[in-house]
């Protein structure tokens, strides 16, 4: 991985967030991530508004980032596709596979992801690794299921923790699993999808990413899926 300092790591942001608006068609609503990467993002889209329609947001805070910017926000139950999704990543391996979740938007994110026809991440250099689950992986959970689901995770051999003070968009609570070395991202992922009281979790290995335009600071890289 390259020594990339934190300041270096906003610029690289800034650079693929650049990057991503040339994969955007003209007058089409474009899907939204989460986080400090897709903030600049909304940034640039904002230098762009006037060519596209408008935006569906993974979260609460994106929705109002756009709003301010003075991109329309609609609500993906009215719109008919969602051509582009464009979104941050805590990880991501060579296949596109990614840990997401770390800002806790990781179900808006993973809906509006599976109605996009494709999705760019845009990450820094810092995010690609070989085997992901060094970053703890981020578990939505129904409140009442919370112990539940942490001892099945236990039984996953995770270590799950509470992630203190926080509530997600939808109401509910984020475990953050760590101790996970994913040999299997696809297999792991259904696996947790099958806890009942588990709303969804961070691994997006089933659908992956189809583009990834990664900032390192020789320059922006394209990785197709
Ligand atoms: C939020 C996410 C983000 O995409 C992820 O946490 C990366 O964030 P950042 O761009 O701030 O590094 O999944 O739920």
């Amino acid at each position: 991985m390259p020594d990339v300092n934190s300041m270096d790591q906003n610029q690289l942001k800034k650079a693929v967030a650049r990057a991503a608006i040339a994969h955007i068609p003209h007058d089409c609503i474009v899907g939204v991530g989460t986080g400090s990467t897709a903030n600049y993002f909304i940034d640039e889209l904002a230098a762009i508004k006037g060519r596209i329609e408008g935006a569906v947001a993974s979260s609460e805070a994106s929705a109002a980032r756009l709003k301010r910017a003075g991109i329309r926000v609609f609500d993906l139950n009215v719109v008919s596709e969602v051509p582009v999704y464009v979104d941050g990543a805590d990880e991501i391996d060579r296949q596109l596979h990614m840990i997401k979740g770390g800002g806790g938007a990781l179900t808006r994110e993973k809906i509006v992801a599976a109605v996009a026809q494709k999705f760019v991440c845009i990450a820094d250099a810092t995010k690609l690794k070989d085997v992901l689950g060094a970053f703890p992986l981020p578990v939505e959970v129904i409140p009442m299921a919370r112990s539940h689901v942490g001892r099945e995770l236990l039984r996953l051999g995770g270590r799950p923790a509470l992630r203190q003070g926080f509530t997600t968009d939808n109401g509910n609570l984020i475990l953050d699993v760590h101790g996970l070395s994913i040999a299997d991202p696809v297999g792991l992922e259904s696996a947790i999808d099958q806890i009942v009281g588990v709303v969804t979790n961070g691994l997006f290995a089933r659908r992956g990413a189809d583009v990834l335009l990664l900032g390192a600071p020789d320059g922006v890289q394209t990785i197709v899926r």
